[in-house]
């Protein structure tokens, strides 16, 4: 077997010495001729690699380059130099894959954020990415891990689909037909899509929700967790035209009930993260902590990275409609001055990312939780509350982030849902197989969509979420 190697995570862990061991890895630095930092992304942190002078051949020694892959084996010694137990002295090191040090583009010094995104292909190899990525990993495995124990089944809903879930026409378009103009069209000039693949015009889903409340309807508890595409052209901090989604959807849960489940879930798994990841946490608190030193100090924010996942681990949420948080916003010192690019002045509005991080960061100093918003500028699911102005909708926002997650209690009355879909021009044959759950054994229930992405940018503290996904697509960029 070619791969009896010990992962230098391992190999780090324990202080045991003298013995025999293979590592294989990728060279960060080569330093006098005879140190070689490798690593093998088990950990950022390095096996030192000792290559006694004049034992090997110059013509080795001259591969082992950065970026180059090496398989050395040796004793492992303790180690005299500084920030490491232990070293490996080589007594073979075998060149697996040679790198071009002129070509390689990542020297070993400080790149900015914005070049290794160009390089996105490459970034897995540096700390920052190694760190995130790992982190990503962990917050996966615990979001399968936390309703796995709650005895929900995981639910693959498809990724082309006919519908729009979110009635909001962001939609990527599937087709197989011809763009060179010869497509079939009917008699109104329009496309034929009978004659398209599926027979029928079809999309990227923007959501699982419709299709998991259909499973909810049978398996009382129900996750999705998959990709979801939104052709919406924003260039922002927080958007992504391909990200990944997580939706639990729960017969016999209320409003409150949901609000409850998502707070759990959040925790827990920023929870596990602490738990699993604290070294690359670390890590990645002290990136953040030096980015943040080079921002005016009204701009720092108060707490560290650490600080502020315990702060959210360990504390309420804080839970209030959105007519209350219209009135603190009217009323906000910051709303008098005009310092928002939108001036809150009436019921009714959507709020903005701005307003949100108000709340959140000035205000109130933790996650929000808001409920309770306009119909108008919610999706056509959602329950319709008495007042005949709102609906059971719940929005979590999180600090440096705005909102995390959108969910609701769900319109289980046909009627309801049927007047709805009409007023807002949603035609009911499209959603027949949808409005089955209304008419057999239709009951309360309720869920919510969190953004995998967000969260991971709230736990690994990065500020762009193009660099929390391994190969981000928005718009004008589909690389790799
Ligand atoms: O609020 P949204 O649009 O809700 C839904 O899609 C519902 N069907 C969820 C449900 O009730 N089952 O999206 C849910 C979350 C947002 O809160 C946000 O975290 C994330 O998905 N999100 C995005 N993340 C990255 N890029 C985008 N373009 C996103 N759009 C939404
Ligand atoms: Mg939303």
């Amino acid at each position: 077997m070619f791969n009896k190697r010990i992962k230098v995570k391992e190999l780090l862990l324990s202080d045991k010495t003298n013995y025999e061991a293979t590592v294989m890895g990728w060279v960060r630095t080569f330093r006098n001729n005879q140190f070689i930092a490798l690593n093998d992304g088990s950990t950022n942190n390095n096996i030192q690699v000792v290559a006694e002078l004049g034992k090997f051949d110059d013509a080795i020694l001259k591969r082992i380059t950065t970026g180059a892959c090496i398989k050395a084996t040796g004793e492992i010694i303790a180690s005299l130099g500084k920030g490491q137990k232990v070293e490996l002295k080589a007594t073979s090191i075998e060149i697996l894959g040679d790198s071009d040090a002129e070509k390689f583009p990542l020297q070993p010094k400080k790149h900015s954020l914005e070049f290794l995104r160009e390089i996105a292909h490459m970034r897995f190899r540096t700390n920052t990415f190694g760190a995130v990525f790992r982190v990503r990993h962990t917050l996966a495995f615990a979001v399968h891990k936390f309703f796995h124990d709650r005895g929900f089944v995981y639910m693959h809903t498809p990724i082309i689909t006919a519908s729009d879930a979110e009635g909001a026409g962001e939609m990527f378009r599937v087709t197989t037909l011809p763009l060179d103009g010869t497509a079939p069209k009917l008699e109104d000039g329009s496309i034929n899509f009978k004659e398209d693949f599926f027979g029928r015009s079809t999309n990227l889903t923007v959501s699982g929700q419709l299709e998991g409340e259909l499973a909810a309807m049978a398996f009382s508890d129900i996750y999705t967790f998959g990709p979801t595409f939104r052709a919406e052209n924003s260039n922002t901090t927080r958007h992504l035209a391909e990200f990944w989604m997580i939706e639990p959807e729960v017969a016999f849960n209320d409003l409150e009930d949901n609000m409850n489940l998502a707070e759990d879930f959040i925790k827990f798994i920023i929870r596990f993260a602490i738990d699993n990841n604290k070294e690359d946490l670390e890590f990645l608190a002290q990136r953040l902590e030096e980015e943040e030193k080079q921002k005016p100090q009204a701009e720092r924010s108060e707490m560290g990275l650490m600080e502020k996942l315990l702060f959210v681990v360990n504390n309420d949420f804080e839970r209030l409609t959105y007519t209350e948080a219209i009135d603190i916003l009217k009323e906000s010192n910051h709303n008098k001055k005009k310092k928002f690019q939108y001036i809150v002045d009436k019921w009714g509005v959507d709020l903005q990312s701005e307003h949100e991080r108000y709340l959140v960061e000035k205000h109130f100093k933790k996650p929000v939780i808001l409920t309770n918003y306009p119909k108008e500028i919610k999706a056509f699911y959602m329950r319709q509350n008495d007042d005949g102005k709102t609906v059971a909708a719940m929005d979590i926002l999180a600090p440096g982030i705005g909102e995390i997650v959108g969910g609701s209690q769900r319109e289980e009355r046909q009627d309801k849902l049927l007047e709805r879909m009409k007023e807002i021009h949603i035609p009911a044959e499209e959603l027949d197989w949808y409005l089955d759950t209304r008419r057999f054994g239709a009951c309360p229930h309720a869920g919510f969509g969190l953004g995998f992405e967000r969260l991971v940018q709230f736990v690994t503290g990065m500020t762009n979420i193009r660099d929390v996904i391994p190969f981000p697509r928005y718009p004008k960029s589909a690389s790799f």
